[in-house]
């Protein structure tokens, strides 16, 4: 267990301007594709976060040299001496985005040996679109003792139709396809902005690939790639859960980076909540001004471009103290309600019907010890620690170190009040910690 902690206090208006880092899942899957070439690439933009530190970590397992210069966020990676296709069920473990390395090797060795990947308990999180479409391009998969060993001479292109727009399975689709024999389709694929981010990626070291309407993703199997330079895109989640934690507080802010057109739905989700949105005249810089008598807002979950379910939970904290009544629906994960029972912990009023929370405002929320059962459940406890009376203890700290950059930093420089504590894994609890009770 982990007993690492946030502490946030109730705060003023958040007021200022901040800087946003690189997309944590743009840079995740990027990081994994670099093993399609063999060479030296340099990525620009890259966030410290505790599950790039992780994919880093991968890669070297499988040979590459890198060396992050953490200041700059500038990393440099040598595949050149990649050699091996099997990874470790634990270093699998770690992270969700592990699995997107099976693309990488499949095309690059024609392997991959590899155990099954970790991530979010946000729900069942299956692979079997990744499995099964691998399959039809010709890679014979047999699964043994959580380990999954994919092998294949030669890929073959193949006519893609995903029945879910998976993120993951159409980043590893993409990736094997680049080197198959022949044109592939995807048919339904993902098109969030990280996906489109990896896809220049590919184009740049020589993928021939073109994007259609609609949903639609072609690839022209080439024979070789070669190392690039990059910038990662800026992290749309960063930047609405900065918006959301300042809408909530009062406060006001301007985010020079984010373009407007990767957070669409939110913005007129905030906007309707009376939060005044003014957008730069490119569509870049978005300024946030919060109204003072937030109203209750209902939303739905979706792929891109509809409300991204990452920033539902940040979104739900920001309806407890809303007027009126909101009712969420979560159509993406189906147990990402997590954080829902902490925030009653805190006095809010929410009630949970299969995929669907029904918030009703409150005045008040409190102060007490809650616990982080994801990345994005973080968000949201931090955000109701910051309009609740008293302290908030916010456990599971790890969570929120996988996601973000210091984005504790950020909210101090914006006036939180609220600190990182470190596990103390030597000595357990610290002191006025409870004992963590398992959630619902
Ligand atoms: C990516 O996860 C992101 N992670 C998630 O962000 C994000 O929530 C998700 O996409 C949706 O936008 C990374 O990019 C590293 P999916 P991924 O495959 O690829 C089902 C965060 O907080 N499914 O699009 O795992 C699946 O169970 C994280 O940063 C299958 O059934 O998501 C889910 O219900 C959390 N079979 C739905 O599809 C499969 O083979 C969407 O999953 C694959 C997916």
């Amino acid at each position: 267990m982990n007993n690492g902690y946030l502490k946030v206090e109730h705060a003023q208006a958040l007021t200022g301007q901040v800087e946003l880092v690189g997309a944590k899942n743009a840079v995740l899957v990027i990081i994994a594709s670099l093993v399609l070439t063999a060479g030296k690439s340099v990525l620009h933009n890259v966030p410290v976060s505790a599950d790039v530190l992780e994919m880093i970590e991968l890669l070297r397992h499988l040979g590459a040299v890198i060396f992050f210069d953490t200041e700059k966020h500038m990393l440099t990676v040598d595949t050149s001496l990649v050699r091996s296709w099997t990874v470790s069920s634990t270093i699998m473990q770690k992270t969700r985005a592990s699995i997107l390395i099976m693309g990488a090797l499949l095309a690059r060795f024609g392997k991959a040996h590899v155990g099954l990947p970790g991530g979010d308990a946000i729900g069942k999180r299956p692979i079997d679109y990744h499995v099964k479409n691998f399959a039809k391009m010709g890679v014979s998969i047999r699964s043994e003792a959580d380990c999954l060993y994919a092998e294949v001479d030669m890929l073959s292109a193949a006519r893609i139709i995903l029945e879910y727009p998976s993120v993951g399975a159409t980043e590893n689709i993409l990736m094997a396809a680049t080197r198959a024999h022949g044109v592939t389709k995807i048919i339904n694929a993902a098109c969030e902005p990280e996906v489109l981010d990896l896809i220049a990626v590919l184009q740049k070291m020589g993928a021939r690939i073109v994007v259609e309407t609609p949903a639609t993703i072609i690839v022209e199997g080439v024979d070789f790639l070669h190392p690039v330079e990059h910038h990662i895109m800026f992290d749309r989640l960063e930047a609405g859960s900065l918006l959301m934690a300042v809408a909530a507080t009062g406060g006001e802010i301007y985010l020079s980076q984010a373009s407007a057109d990767l957070l669409d739905v939110v913005l007129l989700k905030l906007e309707e909540m009376g939060h005044s949105i003014t957008v730069g005249s490119d569509g870049k810089g978005i300024h946030l001004k919060a109204t003072s008598t937030p109203q209750a807002v209902s939303f739905k979950t979706g792929p891109f471009p509809g409300f991204p379910t990452d920033l539902q939970a940040p979104m739900m904290a920001l309806q407890c103290l809303a007027t009126g009544t909101s009712i969420i629906e979560e159509t993406v994960f189906e147990n990402r309600f997590h954080h829902a029972y902490e925030l009653q912990k805190m006095g809010a009023s929410i009630k949970i019907e299969y995929n669907k929370a029904i918030v009703t405002g409150v005045e008040y929320l409190y102060g007490t010890q809650v616990s982080a059962s994801d990345i994005r459940a973080s968000t949201a406890l931090v955000i109701a620690g910051m309009i609740a009376h008293g302290t908030t203890t916010v456990l599971g700290v790890h969570h929120w170190k996988r996601g973000y950059e210091a984005l504790e930093k950020k909210l101090q420089h914006l006036g939180a009040v609220i600190s990182l504590h470190e596990a103390d894994v030597l000595h357990g609890p610290l002191p006025g910690i409870q004992k963590e009770q398992a959630t619902p």
